[in-house]
């Protein structure tokens, strides 16, 4: 039986542990750091996931068969490299290809470079360029900080006056960090997700699945990580998935592999349907979250098969999907994803029905569980439609007890 240690410690990861949790072949698993959720199906590991050194002691010692890693700050801080410098096998990519993720710019002049379809840039360091720039274009205007901002770094303005606070923000007060920022054309209609396995110039797409990125219903409010999603996606057309994978997704992989940095793992694409054709908003380097929550448990094949074919470069297996779809809504703390406070217990009804809670911020103490973050909760229903998914899932976060939790009622608004 196989031992595996998973990096990470939020929905996503709860997901992935789930996941390999169904695998006949694993009989280990780990989980660092994990959270309250993750410790019913997995032993936590009080790691940090960017202690790259302890991450990868602990697997050595342990006798750890296989690494997946979840966040991409653990992979910009190199734990992939680390790990097969040790002969440890790990399923993510390395520090240089999740730059894809790790720099805007990086990932605009890839797209240029091997035309792909994206929206219109340039890239500046001069804040007096930049402005310039901006007030030659139209508005509403996309502006990008070029580094992790853990979301936040996306502005987009609808005046000058807006935007020339936002380039002061980002280029001369360093508000974010000493960095570049990406002027892009705003581009119009909806998103969605379409995550990929890739072995350097071989692409095994995942069945799609859609974010809600706002914070509040009717899609207002700031960018969040992701409040609710669901799989499949109906809009997108099969027409619109060939193109999406032929256009898309391979020619990024052989472009990863031109610029003598192979991708290995989950290549996200965060694509857009627009009145122009589908066109590229960001790549990401590893699953997304709340994606993963409902594509992974649609996942009839074998996880540690897939995740093993990767590490190794071997044959992949086919990749098959349940016909049972699925819809997931985010409970976060009041106020995120601004200030929010921790520590307020959580209460679970006996009987929750079909459906699937993954943790994304939670603590357990005595028993108890407590809110530990700023998403906390993603709970996932399932059901032979999006309706029927859509219904549980809400039924179960309604009942579910907190006095500090929101979420959105209007997940799958889209296509219900
Ligand atoms: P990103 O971090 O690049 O995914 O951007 C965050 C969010 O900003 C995206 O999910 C989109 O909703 C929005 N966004 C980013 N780029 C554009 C664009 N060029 N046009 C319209 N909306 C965008
Ligand atoms: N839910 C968006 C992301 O994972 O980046």
């Amino acid at each position: 039986m196989k031992k595996v240690l998973v990096i990470g410690g939020g929905g996503r990861e709860h997901a992935i542990v789930d996941a390999l949790s169904r695998s006949p072949q694993v009989g280990k698993i780990y989980c660092a750091p994990g959270n309250a959720g993750i410790s019913a199906q997995a032993e936590c590991v009080a790691i940090k996931d960017t202690d790259v050194e302890a991450l990868k002691n602990f697997a050595l010692e342990n006798s750890i068969d296989l690494a997946v890693v979840g966040p991409e700050v653990s992979l910009a801080a190199g734990v992939v490299d680390a790990f097969k410098a040790a002969g440890l096998r790990i399923f993510g990519p390395s520090k240089a290809a999740a730059t894809i993720e790790a720099s805007k710019d990086f990932a605009k002049q890839l797209m240029a470079k091997y035309d792909i379809p994206t929206a219109a840039f340039e890239t500046f360091e001069d804040y007096e360029a930049a402005l310039e720039y901006v007030k030659k274009g139209s508005f509403p205007v996309v502006l990008k900080y070029d580094g992790l901002a853990a979301g936040k770094g996306v502005v987009i303005p609808e005046t000058l006056e807006e935007a020339d606070a936002t380039l002061k923000d980002m280029l001369l007060d360093d508000k974010f960090g000493k960095g570049k920022v990406v002027v892009e054309e705003f581009l119009t209609g909806p998103e969605f997700s379409f995550m990929c396995f890739v072995d350097g110039l071989d692409v095994y797409p995942m069945t799609l699945s859609q974010d809600h990125k706002r914070a509040y219903e009717g899609d207002k409010g700031p960018n969040t990580g992701g409040m609710g999603a669901y799989s499949p996606v109906p809009l997108i057309t099969d027409e619109d998935l060939e193109y999406s994978l032929e256009k898309v997704m391979k020619p990024t992989a052989a472009g990863m592999v031109a610029e003598g940095c192979p991708f290995t793992g989950v290549l996200y694409g965060g694509l857009m349907k627009t009145p122009n054709g589908v066109k590229v908003i960001e790549f990401n380097c590893r699953f997304g979250d709340p994606e993963t929550e409902v594509v992974l448990p649609r996942l009839e094949t074998d996880i540690y098969d897939i995740f093993s074919a990767v590490a190794d470069h071997t044959p992949m297996p086919a990749i098959e999907w349940k016909k049972e779809v699925t819809m997931g809504f985010v409970m976060a703390s009041k106020g995120y994803p601004g200030d929010y406070e921790k520590g307020y217990e959580i209460t679970f009804p006996e009987d929750l029905g079909n459906v699937r809670i993954y943790h994304m911020g939670t603590a357990l103490k005595d028993g108890k569980y407590y809110t530990s973050g700023g998403r906390v909760l993603m709970v996932v229903g399932f059901g032979e439609n999006l309706q029927e998914a859509h219904d549980k899932a809400l039924a179960a976060v309604e009942s579910i007890e907190c006095d500090n939790l929101f979420y959105r009622r209007d997940i799958g608004w889209r296509v219900l």
